[in-house]
């Protein structure tokens, strides 16, 4: 039989990287998509049985349409699955966010994730199957402060593959959203970069709250308790790939159950001040890798 395929991207590190080698060993055709060069041959190098690399860029068009066409000449338009995951985090209070971080981290988290669905769902009609796999995040249904461009993007990917799932309904394909908590990745040392490159920080009403957060992101090790590894997210991915009725969601992680638990059972209000009260215990818990 022929091997199912998935393109998946964000390769480089973290989730994706590990989700890539996983499936690969399990014996699926596995597109392994990093943005630059250096990672697209670090992954080929790796010489992973069963394992391609290519370059996909969610902030270039191009990159996406390139990467399309090479997987599709691949496999002959027989591509099974896509797993939705590169991303990053882009800390700060929502009033130090310009309008061009705002829609950076959009373009990225959200925009390009569309782009490259749209992209290969005609592949999915055609073969009558497939299953879209979004990487989303606790985020993407509660808020804490100083995430909210993260925040924002999460939620509204939750709110599109909602939607997108409505409209594939009986078309063979499936949409599955993945809610980690904090998993182990580069996921705060990138955010760390993105914190610095766009918060300025000695004109913000929040410079000792930066402070502190400067001191978390750049922490070495699991910066709090629950963290779990990527492997987590593998097994919800597997099961969204393999299963008759993939889930609508996934959740992943201690707190992603205890918060959309206490989400459906609290009022907003009391959701607020619990999750104030987790924010200044450490000023980024409950989710604070992410
Ligand atoms: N770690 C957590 O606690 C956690 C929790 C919930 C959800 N998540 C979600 O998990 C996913 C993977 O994150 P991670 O934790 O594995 O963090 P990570 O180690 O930082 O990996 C993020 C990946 O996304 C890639 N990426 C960033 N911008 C991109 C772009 N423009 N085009 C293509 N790829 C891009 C990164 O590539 P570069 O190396 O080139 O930057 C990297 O490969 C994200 O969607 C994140 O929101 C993570």
């Amino acid at each position: 039989m022929e091997k199912r395929s998935i393109l998946i991207t964000g390769c480089s590190s973290g989730i994706g990287l590990c989700v890539a080698r996983g499936l690969a060993q399990r014996g699926y055709r596995v597109f392994a998509s990093a943005r630059r060069k250096a990672d697209v041959d670090r992954l080929t190098e790796s010489g992973i049985e069963n394992l391609e690399s290519l370059q996909l860029d969610l902030d270039d068009s191009f990159s996406i349409i390139n990467a399309v066409k090479l997987v599709t000449q691949k496999t002959g338009g027989k591509l099974y699955a896509l797993f939705n995951n590169g991303a990053y985090g882009q800390p700060g209070a929502v009033e130090d966010l310009s309008r061009e971080v705002l829609r950076a981290q959009f373009e990225t988290n959200l925009f390009g994730w569309i782009e490259l669905t749209n992209r290969v769902i005609p592949l999915m009609r055609a073969q009558g199957e497939g299953r879209i796999i979004q990487n989303s995040s606790i985020l993407g249904f509660i808020g804490l402060p100083f995430r909210g461009a993260y925040n924002a993007t999460k939620y509204a990917i939750e709110g599109i593959s909602d939607t997108l799932r409505l409209e594939l309904h009986g078309t063979g394909i499936f949409v599955s959203l993945i809610e980690p908590g904090p998993i182990e990745s580069r996921f705060r040392a990138n955010a760390f970069r993105y914190y610095q490159k766009n918060i300025d920080r000695d004109h913000s009403v929040f410079r000792d709250v930066y402070l502190g957060m400067e001191s978390r992101l750049t922490r070495e090790g699991p910066a709090m308790p629950f963290t779990l590894p990527p492997e987590a997210v593998l097994k919800r991915v597997i099961h969204a790939l393999e299963s008759k009725r993939p889930r609508p969601r996934y959740y992943v992680t201690f707190p992603t159950y205890l918060f959309g638990y206490l989400k459906r059972l609290l009022s907003s209000r009391m959701l607020d001040r619990m999750l104030m009260r987790v924010a200044n215990a450490g000023e980024e818990r409950p989710s604070d890798s992410d």
